[in-house]
């Protein structure tokens, strides 16, 4: 089945706050010289995670608890040298706990990398946001995407250039599958899509929304609109799940092609956030002129909490619109989002807030 199978599943234990983010700096003294390393050394924390994950290190653990590094390299075909330097580090930065001559994986490790997906956010990473990455203080200087010096093509987003790179479109694309995973059973909570009976999934991607919610809401009716390789992936995916008698997809550019009449409810989740105030204003025009009377904006994405220090996750993804995305959206607060629903001719605000993985839903209604 392409993609795996996508479920439903609750994450609750996967919440962070949008109020509550954990203070691990001294109110008064700030970062401590070990955090200030694990920035500045960053990139090789973030492959010792990616090396443990790709190697099976804690697939290992997760199998055999108590394991020593001479096991684990035995286990794995690894040399004892590197597998020390990789033990250790994984050791230093809490990902594995124990001394080397037995070790488990931290819970959270276990949660997310031996239970869970979040291991499908690591190519994705590894491929695109640390090779882009590069060109952040560039990027800074010149106001614009220069992280796309990374990825071959004319396009002016990332999404563009990927069209022509297959491999690193589905590493993309696994980690919007992997943060549906996780949020997704949140939006269902809310009940905003209990009503629903037919779906405009705008920048649907593969289907990783579309799929699981027609699962959950057998009488729902999905058309998915993207780019013309995505829709291509997203059918094949759609196909493989028995749901093509359900789910619709079309290839629509949404900023320069007229957007599909017919649905109730219009999703937008992890859409705006990669653009510009002005395309996103144009864009919600359009959604609100294709909704009937009492169709509904539904706007699902990540939030900054209010003193917009935290979550980090929150925080630090920003910058990857900036240096390799978009080169203009960000993380927009919650009020520009009823503002801009507002211009469009949207009322009947509801806020959905302290969803998983830091996520919020915003839903506007088209009333006359
Ligand atoms: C961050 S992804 C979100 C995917 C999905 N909604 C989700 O929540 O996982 C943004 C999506 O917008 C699509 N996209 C980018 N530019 C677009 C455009 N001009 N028209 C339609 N879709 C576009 C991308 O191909 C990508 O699938």
């Amino acid at each position: 089945m392409e993609g795996g199978d996508l479920v439903l599943v609750e994450r609750t234990d996967h919440r962070l706050t949008t109020t509550t983010k954990e203070r691990t700096m001294s109110a008064d003294r700030g970062i401590t010289e070990d955090q200030l390393y694990r920035i500045m050394y960053g990139s090789i924390a973030f492959e010792m995670l990616h090396a443990a994950s790709e190697l099976g290190v804690f697939d290992h653990l997760g199998r055999n608890p108590g394991s020593s590094t001479q096991d684990i390299a035995t286990a794995l075909g690894i040399a004892p040298y590197p597998c020390d330097i990789l033990l250790t580090g994984l050791r230093g930065l809490e990902l594995v706990l124990g001394d080397e001559t037995r070790m488990t994986n931290a819970p959270l490790v276990e949660q997310c990398f031996v239970k869970g997906e979040d291991g499908k956010h690591l190519p994705f990473i590894h491929e695109i946001v640390n090779p882009g990455m590069s060109e952040f203080i560039d990027s800074v200087r010149q106001a614009t995407n220069l992280g796309l010096r990374h990825f071959p093509g004319d396009g002016t987003s990332l999404y563009s250039r990927l069209e022509s790179d297959p491999d690193k479109l589905r590493s993309l694309h696994e980690h919007l599958r992997a943060t549906s995973e996780a949020t997704l059973a949140d939006l269902v909570a809310t009940g905003a899509l209990d009503n629903t009976r037919h779906l405009l999934d705008i920048g649907g991607g593969t289907a990783t929304n579309a799929i699981p919610l027609a699962n959950h809401y057998p009488d729902l009716r999905i058309t998915l609109v993207d780019l013309e390789n995505v829709v291509e992936a997203a059918a094949r995916a759609i196909d493989s799940h028995g749901l093509s008698d359900r789910i619709d997809v079309l290839a629509c550019d949404v900023f320069n092609d007229p957007l599909p009449v017919g649905a109730d409810t219009a999703l937008l989740a992890h859409m705006l956030p990669i653009w510009s105030p002005e395309a996103n204003r144009e864009l919600l025009s359009k959604v609100y002129d294709a909704l009937p009377d009492n169709g509904q904006a539904l706007l699902f994405d990540p939030l900054q909490n209010d003193e917009r220090d935290g979550p980090d996750y929150a925080i630090l993804f920003p910058a990857y619109y900036l240096t390799i995305a978009s080169g203009r959206g960000t993380f927009y607060p919650w009020s520009t989002y009823e503002q801009w629903m507002r211009e469009a001719g949207f009322s009947g605000f509801q806020r959905f807030e302290g969803l998983a993985v830091a996520h919020g839903l915003h839903v506007g209604t088209k009333q006359r």
